[in-house]
């Protein structure tokens, strides 16, 4: 998607380093926007956003974690500085992989809170740190990254999930007065490093068998990111598009 549609904006994609945060931020940037790659493994970012700007793409690496409110908040500047403000938020960042095969009953405390932390916490203290930047602009485009999970029993993780469908929707009506949209991104089964940790590979035919079109790639998520992220959504605010090959039928 190289179209130019988001010429001139700012972005931070969180989790950046990783499979899909990659894609996230290589299709921004073919958009038009520059991107802000941020991820607590920042070499992963560090690699990502070398690549862009190999390509031409304005590209910078920051290291965040999503869960300390001075690291969101020096991310949010870092982007400021370098780029001018923050116009797109992308909040990708999660744990997933780590925390497949845990159970609500058995699962350690420690697990528990940190999942929390990262995947429910983490995007709102993200959200949190660029309202400032986006209300000066008088407009602002957050994306969530939700989960089919959300819709499944699917443990401590589908619930932090299906979390972010409701602070989407919470969030999507305190901001609007803003001039500011928020929607999420449910994602099917995704073939990055940890989508496949996820589904080990004699689960892998029987869940592919079930479903209209099983296993996408990162790309196949970024005309719907790019289209949240553009004036071509406007009037879309507090949804959650499913992206996931018809995974979980949902009015
Ligand atoms: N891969 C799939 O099948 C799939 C399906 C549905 C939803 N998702 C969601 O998509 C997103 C990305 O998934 P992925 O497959 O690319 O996973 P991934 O593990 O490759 O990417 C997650 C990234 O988040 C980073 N991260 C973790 N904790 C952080 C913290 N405290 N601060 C900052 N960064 C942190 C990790 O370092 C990693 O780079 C996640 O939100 C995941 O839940 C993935």
């Amino acid at each position: 998607m190289s179209d130019g549609t988001l010429t001139g904006k700012v972005a931070i994609v969180t989790g950046a380093g990783g499979g899909i945060g990659r894609a996230y931020a290589r299709g921004l940037a073919e958009a038009g926007a520059s991107v802000v790659l941020a991820d607590i493994a920042v070499a992963g970012a560090r690699a990502a956003a070398d690549d862009l700007r190999d390509d031409g793409f304005a590209a910078e690496a920051v290291e965040v974690d999503v869960t300390d409110e001075d690291s969101v908040a020096a991310m949010a500047r870092a982007a400021a500085d370098r780029f001018g403000s923050v116009d797109i938020l992308v909040n990708n960042a999660a744990l997933m992989a780590e925390i497949m095969g845990e159970t609500l009953t058995t699962t350690s405390m420690d697990t528990w809170n940190r999942t929390l932390a990262v995947n429910l916490t983490g995007p709102l203290l993200c959200t949190r740190a660029v309202v400032p930047y986006m209300r000066e602009r008088g407009h602002g485009k957050i994306v969530n990254q939700s989960s089919g999970g959300a819709f499944l029993p699917s443990g401590h993780y589908g619930l932090t999930k299906l979390g972010i469908v409701s602070m989407t929707m919470s969030l999507a009506k305190e901001l609007a007065r803003d001039g500011i949209r928020v929607n999420a991104i449910a994602p099917g089964w995704v073939n990055t490093e940890a989508g496949m940790r996820t589904v080990p590979p004699e689960v892998r035919q029987a869940l592919g068998a079930s479903i209209p079109f099983p296993f996408g790639d990162p790309e196949d998520l970024v005309g719907g990111l790019v289209f949240l992220c553009s004036e071509a959504s406007d009037w879309v605010t507090g949804h959650t598009l499913n992206i996931d090959g018809g995974w979980i039928p949902r009015t």
